[in-house]
């Protein structure tokens, strides 16, 4: 310790002009001279001066640390020009460790210069993005970059819904700096700058006036303004003169002006009011609030003719870079690095510094002061209140702290306090402003050829360039700006080589050329157009579709009865029909004469009586119990599938249905407007199957149709759904849409300038007239009822629909199958019994399998082939009261007893007894 003091005394008493030794308390320090360029014409550098004054004061009263060194500051004033003498002064002859300031970045750029090229750091507080930071390894920047702002201006436009704003700043590297980080930072809003105002530094009173009168004239009314204090005050006390600070307008002022308001006089502020301004956070500590306290007293004693001026965050910074920079010459040993002045070490030490300060964490890294949150104020009465707080990770919000976890970054105008705008009013400006008097809007109409003027019918006398528009699309058109006041002018857009896909896409792309400000017209929302222009919500929809005659929808259709059922379920029910009508057989052949005689008639048997249930006209009456079961469900079920089918049928044959299953075939021609969208996709892959003719009128659409594709006509016509809806109002009778729909596309719309304020409030009010009804009011004036329109198929009824029918089906015939089995496995248990090979069981089974039923003894022979049908109770009787006989006596008795009976019981069936008597 001792000798080191020596050694710096040895060296400090050879260069004895910049280093004393003198006491400081207790202690011994080293003199360390530092420069400080400051504007002290202006209230700021008279804030910067006490600022860094009290700071090497309260540092060096600080008795509780040793410092080694201590600052001597040489005050240079930097007004006018002056600031290469000064900075020359400085580093010549008092030969300077660092300088602190200048404090405007035109003049810092020059002293960064001077600094870097002789070595000596240079820590100011100009703001300018522009200044070369990275460049100049001495250039310390000690208040936040103003690009920092430019996110949280962003979130602000955005918050309103502003689409566009003029940027007003100063020409200088002050203003300018600004306006790259903003523009970027916007456009991630979809925010456009659409003009930009500058006013040159020192600019006179009458150059500002004529910038106020054009930023008047623009439609766009939210204007963010980047200028130093002075200007700026006779800015807006001349925007207020001349009626810009009135209800309409949105101001948004960036930092440093905003934080500079507390100092400006009362007649700025009164022409200020309602403005938006974004400003650094000014901590709000108790050390902040006492140093406050403290320097007030100081600064009014220093400058006793300065009544108002209020501590601000570039005060604080610049108290707190002082002390930084003490503690950095502290840090590196200063007396040897005087020695060589290669200041390098002080300079790197520097620009990545970290201290506690009073602006809370002094935090410069690569040379930068970092920053972090900003305030959101709003100019009311004398002075600004905060309305709100951004930040980085939040965004906008009223509170600075949160309690709970915010997670989202907010941009909602509801996350600030209430703010009063220019013209003492709360509703939030537009933004934009339709022209009013003496500008007319601009609107593009397409010239039509003959047909479809229903949509656009434009007349333009071209000598006297009167031009006169009708038609549904201007209809909507004026009911939609009969809310907006503005005037509008119609300037057809004239067509050169007739109609065509080009003539349209040409159309919207003079909107991009600045020649019309909106284009009017049935003009299609498409992609390649969106390229150039933007559009409002389509007011009518849209798409592709084909018209066809209705003749040729109905010829096509001769199988349409085959439609209401799926296939698999035709399959099914057939199936079921020959199942049910086995299972009758096997039920009845034993006991029914008319399920016996030869195969041939056995089968034939099984078929007509099963698919005669379908019309309940089967006449063979059922004997068996069991069998009778099973009709009778299977009736049932035939009721339900006759009665499904005919419903089904009947809506099928509606002629919305016959368009569904219409197809056009291949190679035949199809038609489409001239110069239609159609035409684009004539070349797809959707059209590759046809032949194309185009027409240009309905006239022309319904001859071609009626003459048809082997006439030289064609069999469909494609077009958008609009034109097909007029189309089929005026010739319904004969046409209609069928149900294709190759392309679907958004609809027509009103086409703007990109990032246009129109858009949105179009889109609003087309979304307000489609949801009251009066754009379907226009269009049914204009193009006919809407009512030729496809619906949604009905399906055919497929298996699923019956499938509780088909298992109750089963469930019963099996039932009675099973009943019918056992009883007769029962009735031949004697077969099962006997002593047979399992062969001649099998054979014995199935002979009385096919024989007729024993037990009903008076009826039945066992031979098989005959069959007796004894209907008569007479009969029956007969039977019991003769009781058992031998087989020949009991046929013998039934073939005489039930002879006559025949022609009675079975009427219809008159081979039967004849058959009978053959036998007998
Ligand atoms: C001040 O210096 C003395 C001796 O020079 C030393 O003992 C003391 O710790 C130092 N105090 C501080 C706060 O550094
Ligand atoms: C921008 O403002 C200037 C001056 O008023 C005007 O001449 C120019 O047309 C404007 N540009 C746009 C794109 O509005
Ligand atoms: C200083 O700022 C840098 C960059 O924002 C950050 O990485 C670093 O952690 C900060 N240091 C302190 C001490 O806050
Ligand atoms: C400051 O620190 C960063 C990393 O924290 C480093 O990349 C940079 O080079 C440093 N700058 C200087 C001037 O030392
Ligand atoms: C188009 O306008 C002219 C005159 O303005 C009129 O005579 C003609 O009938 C209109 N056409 C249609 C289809 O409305
Ligand atoms: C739209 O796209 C077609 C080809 O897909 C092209 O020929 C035409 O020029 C485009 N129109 C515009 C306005 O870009």
């Amino acid at each position: 310790m001792e000798n080191s003091r020596l050694c710096c005394f040895a060296i400090l008493v050879l260069m004895s002009f910049c280093v004393h030794q003198l006491n400081c308390g207790d202690a011994t320090a080293a003199k360390a001279d530092v420069g400080v360029i400051l504007d002290l014409d202006t209230t700021l550098g008279k804030m910067y001066r006490t600022c860094i004054s009290m700071a090497i004061e309260d540092r060096n009263a600080n008795h509780n640390h040793n410092h080694t060194t201590m600052i001597v500051p040489h005050f240079r004033d930097s007004r006018g020009d002056v600031v290469a003498a000064a900075s020359a002064d400085l580093l010549h002859n008092t030969r300077v460790m660092a300088i602190l300031g200048p404090q405007k970045s035109i003049q810092a750029d020059f002293v960064i210069d001077i600094g870097d090229r002789e070595r000596v750091p240079v820590i100011s507080p100009a703001t300018s993005p522009a200044l070369p930071l990275k460049e100049t390894p001495y250039f310390i920047r000690s208040a936040w970059c103003s690009s920092s702002q430019a996110k949280a201006i962003a979130a602000i436009v955005k918050a309103f819904g502003w689409k566009e704003v003029v940027l007003v700043y100063e020409n200088s590297i002050y203003g300018s700096g600004l306006l790259p980080y903003l523009t970027v930072n916007l456009l991630q809003s979809n925010v456009v700058i659409s003009n930009l105002s500058f006013i040159p530094p020192y600019a006179k009173d009458d150059q500002v006036l004529q910038e106020l009168f054009n930023l008047k004239e623009m439609q766009t009314k939210v204007l963010i303004v980047h200028m130093p204090l002075d200007i700026a005050s006779r800015f807006f006390q001349m925007a207020k003169e001349v009626g810009m600070m009135t209800e309409g307008y949105a101001w948004l002022i960036s930092d440093p002006l905003t934080s500079l308001l507390s100092s400006v006089d009362s007649v700025t502020t009164e022409a200020m009011q309602g403005v938006l301004g974004v400003k650094a956070l000014v901590p709000r500590s108790e050390e902040v609030r006492r140093f406050t306290k403290r320097w007030s007293k100081r600064f009014h004693e220093e400058n006793p003719n300065i009544d108002r001026a209020e501590l601000n965050v570039f005060g604080l910074w610049a108290y707190d870079s002082t002390s930084a920079l003490a503690e950095a010459i502290e840090r590196v040993g200063f007396p040897s690095q005087r020695v060589n002045r290669g200041n390098s070490a002080l300079a790197s030490v520097l620009r990545n510094f970290t201290y506690k300060g009073l602006s809370c964490d002094f935090n410069i890294t690569n040379g930068q002061l970092q920053s972090s949150a900003f305030e959101i104020v709003n100019v009311i009465g004398k002075g600004d209140n905060t309305v709100g707080f951004w930040t980085e990770k939040y965004g906008i919000s009223k509170e600075l702290k949160f309690n709970g976890d915010k997670p989202i970054y907010s941009t909602e105008k509801e996350s600030l306090r209430g703010i009063l705008w220019p013209g003492q009013t709360s509703n939030v400006p537009k933004g934009w402003e339709i022209p009013t008097s003496g500008k007319k809007l601009r609107v593009g109409v397409p010239i039509k050829g003959l047909g479809f003027n229903e949509f656009v019918n434009v007349t333009w006398n071209q000598e006297t360039n009167a031009v006169e528009a009708s038609g549904f699309c201007i209809d909507v058109f004026k009911e939609v700006i009969g809310t907006m006041p503005c005037d509008v002018e119609y300037i057809p857009f004239p067509t050169t080589d007739g109609q065509s896909t080009e003539y349209y896409d040409d159309l919207v792309y003079q909107i991009y050329l600045d020649k019309y400000d909106i284009v009017v017209g049935d003009v299609t929302i498409l992609a390649n157009r969106s390229k150039y222009v933007d559009f409002a919500s389509p007011y009518i929809e849209s798409g592709v579709a084909t018209v066809v005659p209705i003749k040729d929808v109905e010829r096509k259709n001769a199988w349409i009865f085959m439609e209401p059922l799926t296939r698999g379920l035709w399959l099914t029910i057939g199936a079921f029909f020959i199942f049910i009508g086995c299972v009758v057989w096997v039920l009845e052949h034993r006991v029914n004469k008319h399920f016996q005689g030869p195969p041939r008639k056995q089968i034939g048997m099984i078929f007509w009586f099963s698919f005669s249930t379908l019309v309940y006209a089967h006449m063979e009456k059922v004997k068996s119990n069991l069998s009778r079961f099973v009709v009778f469900v299977w009736v049932f079920v035939v009721l339900v599938m006759t009665m499904s089918y005919t419903a089904n049928l009947a809506s099928m044959l509606t002629i919305q249905q016959l368009k569904s299953t219409y197809m056009i075939k291949k190679g035949e021609y199809v038609g489409f407007q001239t110069g239609s969208l159609v035409a684009i996709f004539s070349n797809s892959i959707i059209f590759g199957d046809y032949n194309i003719r185009s027409y240009s009128s309905f006239e022309e659409y319904d001859e071609a149709l009626s003459k048809g594709t082997r006439n030289g006509g064609v069999a469909a016509i494609v077009d958008e759904i609009p034109y097909l809806r007029l189309f089929l109002s005026k010739y319904h009778h004969k046409y209609t849409m069928i149900d294709q729909k190759y392309i679907r596309t958004s609809g027509f719309g009103f086409a703007f300038r990109k990032g246009s304020p129109l858009v949105s409030d179009f889109s609003t009010a087309i979304l307000k007239l489609k949801e009251d009804g009066k754009i379907d009011m226009i269009a049914r004036r204009w193009l006919g009822p809407e009512g030729h329109h496809y619906g949604d198929g009905l399906e055919s009824l497929d298996l699923d629909h019956f499938r509780g029918l088909f298992l109750i089906v089963g469930v019963s015939t099996s039932t009675a199958l099973a009943i019918f089995f056992s009883t007769f496995l029962y009735q031949n248990q004697q077969i099962l019994a006997s002593s047979g090979s399992i062969k001649e069981k099998l054979h014995d089974l199935g002979r009385a399998f096919f024989a007729m039923e024993k037990d009903d003894a008076s009826k039945h022979s066992e031979t098989g082939g005959e069959i007796v049908l004894a209907q008569s109770p007479s009969i029956k009787t007969s039977c019991d009261e003769k009781g058992m006989h031998s087989q020949d006596e009991r046929l013998s008795t039934i073939q005489t007893e039930t002879h006559e009976e025949e022609f009675n019981t079975i009427d219809a069936d008159v081979e039967a007894p004849i058959h009978y008597a053959e036998r007998v």
